[in-house]
């Protein structure tokens, strides 16, 4: 099996197979992801949200995705794992940026890094290029600007958005990202974009012109609760099938159903009985002392 390359990534896009990328923030996740044929997992910040309880993915530090991301790695032989840069880990300097992506790469194990935004972010991206790591881009409705961006909304629905959208893409190309995700845009401007770039684009609720898809693990399983986004198809209820399973499990133990005697150990039968001649004497013991 031959870890997908970024090469191959470029290659589906000029011969018009389509991306499919996952989230994921575990070993066997990332396992199933491999064998269901994903081409790339990324280990998203949305793991604040998903696993950790948060209300948003600012929260999530660069220890927590590290471990995130050893565990994906772990999982992953073919699949393509990119892992997020979080909040805080890339704005503050070109510097700081290449430091954290270091980590990812050195400590964590990830292939590739993702970092959300454009304008001053693309120094960012440039220098961690520079550095040698490749460099996913991320425009759009970027989750770490939600509260810069009024709220979870799609972006770029008006012409001056659109244009600036393109700008951002075509930025992002230029200083060697080598695919852009593009989340919460309307379809017209996600061909427009795809069409002009050399670099694959994946889209999250961006529509079909995109050169593959990406999903999130919780939400693409039916495991999410809360609000799941227009975008979201959900292929499995799995979150119904684990309830199902717990209670059957809860009834299972207060009625004495499990375990069967399949579940439990034997022991020989004499080690048995010298055991209970034993606990035996034990106790006979214990109440005369
Ligand atoms: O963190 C994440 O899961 C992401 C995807 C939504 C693209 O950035």
């Amino acid at each position: 099996m031959s870890k997908v390359s970024l090469a191959d990534l470029l290659r589906m896009k000029q011969s018009r197979e389509k991306i499919a990328i996952v989230t994921a923030y575990d070993a066997p996740s990332a396992r199933l992801a491999d064998a269901a044929g994903i081409d790339c997992v990324l280990v998203g910040d949305s793991v604040a949200m998903t696993v950790l309880g948060h209300d948003s993915t600012l929260s999530v530090t660069l220890d927590e995705m590290l471990m995130f991301t050893r565990a994906v790695v772990r999982g992953a032989e073919r699949a393509l794992v990119v892992a997020d840069m979080p909040f805080g880990t890339f704005q503050v300097s070109d510097e700081l940026a290449i430091e954290h992506a270091v980590r990812l790469v050195k400590e964590g194990g990830a292939d590739a890094v993702k970092l959300e935004g454009a304008g001053a972010m693309l120094s960012r991206a440039a220098a961690i290029i520079r550095a040698g790591i490749p460099v996913m881009g991320h425009i759009g409705l970027t989750p770490q600007s939600a509260t810069m961006l009024g709220g979870y909304k799609p972006q770029g629905r008006t012409a001056k958005a659109a244009h600036q959208l393109l700008d951002d893409a075509m930025a992002l190309g230029e200083v060697g990202c080598f695919a852009v995700v593009l989340e919460a845009i309307p379809e017209p401007v996600a061909g427009h974009i795809t069409a002009s770039m050399r670099m694959p684009t994946i889209g999250i609720g961006a529509g079909a012109s995109c050169d593959g898809q990406v999903l999130v693990w919780h939400d693409l399983l039916g495991l999410s609760t809360g609000h799941v986004p227009q975008f979201v198809k959900r292929y499995a209820e799995a979150g119904d099938v684990v309830l199902a399973a717990l209670k059957t499990y809860v009834a299972d133990v207060r009625g004495g159903a499990f375990p069967e005697r399949r579940h439990t150990y034997s022991m020989p039968a004499e080690e048995r009985e010298l055991l209970e001649a034993e606990l035996g004497a034990r106790l006979t013991r214990s109440i005369r002392d």
